[in-house]
């Protein structure tokens, strides 16, 4: 059984299936999907047995809508009641892992399952154990999928190339003084982005840095906390407990048309609501221009085929840094805090 499942944001399953199809054929594996609208997950199979596994030649990171995945080992439905852990058992004869992922589907109905998953966590662990099935040392890590407390799927996945969190979620508080609940996405972008140990240097106080699109400061809060300089372009009004801080400078500009008067900025960072390619072309204009050495911003995607429309808009990017011999970093992920949007990175890399 060459299948996987994919979790994505219920109501971007069809985004999810075209990405991963198309990346997939681009290695040289091709597949179907199932999937329905709004079921927060599609299944892809691979059509020919080539032995290669898609862990080994695609990794999650680069994968747009794709917020975890897993190769799925066995499905298993109308399991007993008195005894759903022996089927689960002999499925897993031959496996070893270090780590369970009791999830289900990002539905309403899937979440009615986590109360079930929680109690059913420790009865499951210490039976895997007992058959050292759960063990240390082992770079697989155990999902069962749950649809209800008698059906689910039961997968693996690599712990170097998964999502470390729940249902590959990252879930943030909203912090009490923030002006806007979008100061999340700025906040999850950085932890996708950015490893933990470049934080020091990449987001660190006293850097210069440009928010277009910011009222009234939920991006421009993030920087500010983190000690940063920030010069916030807008004709719509600031939160006033930013500007007290002393740390931001309002300009009502059009973004479009602001330039930076030094050569001292680091991050440029974007929430205008405008067209994709429209906003791709001016954070590429900044990073060839050295205007910032790097920038996250949203793509905003009101229309149908959502991936189709980012992956033209990422390879004009890509052709235009090309031309323009600029060594960069490009991410692009739809996060947790997304709605109708992605999220990109691009960084100048000398
Ligand atoms: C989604 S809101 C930004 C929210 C902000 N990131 C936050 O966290 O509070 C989009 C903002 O972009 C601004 N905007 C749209 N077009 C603009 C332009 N051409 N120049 C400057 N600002 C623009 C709008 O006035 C609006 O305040």
């Amino acid at each position: 059984m060459n299948q996987y499942i994919l979790y994505c944001r219920a109501g971007f399953e069809r985004d999810c299936a075209a990405e991963i199809q198309f990346k997939a054929a681009e290695v040289g594996l091709y597949g179907f999907c199932r999937t329905q609208e709004n079921q927060a997950y599609v299944e892809f199979e691979l059509t020919q047995e080539t032995g290669t596994e898609l862990f080994s030649v695609l990794k999650l990171d680069d994968l747009i809508f794709t917020r975890q995945w897993f190769k799925v080992i066995e499905k298993l439905e109308g399991l007993a009641e008195t005894d759903r852990i022996s089927p689960i058992i002999k499925s897993l004869i031959g496996y070893q892992f270090s780590d369970i992922r009791m999830e289900y589907p990002e539905t309403n109905q899937g979440k009615e399952i986590a109360g079930f998953a929680k109690k059913f966590t420790v009865p499951l662990r210490q039976a895997l154990k007992k058959q050292t099935i759960l063990t240390d040392n082992t770079p697989q890590n155990l999902h069962l999928f749950m649809f209800s407390s008698t059906h689910l799927i039961l997968g693996m996945s690599l712990q170097n190339n998964a999502s470390d969190l729940l249902l590959g979620i990252r879930r943030l508080k909203f912090p009490a003084d923030g002006p806007s609940r979008s100061t999340l996405k700025l906040e999850e972008a950085f932890h996708q982005f950015i490893p933990k140990k470049e934080w020091e240097t990449r987001l660190s106080s006293g850097l210069n840095a440009v928010d277009l699109g910011a009222a009234p400061g939920g991006w421009t809060y993030q920087l500010v906390k983190k000690g940063m300089m920030v010069s916030a372009i807008d004709n719509g009004p600031m939160a006033d407990s930013l500007m007290e801080t002393g740390q931001v400078k309002h300009f009502k500009e059009d973004g479009f048309k602001y330039q930076p008067k030094k050569q001292n900025v680091h991050w440029l960072v974007c929430d205008m609501v405008e067209k994709p390619s429209r906003v791709a072309r001016l954070m590429t204009k900044w990073v060839e221009n050295n205007w910032c050495k790097e920038a996250i911003f949203n793509l905003k995607l009101p229309m149908k085929q959502r991936f189709q429309n980012v992956q033209q808009v990422l390879e004009e990017t890509q052709i235009s840094l090309y031309e323009a011999g600029v060594r960069y970093e490009l991410k692009a992920k739809h996060l947790y805090h997304d709605r109708e949007e992605i999220t990109c990175l691009l960084r100048r890399l000398d």
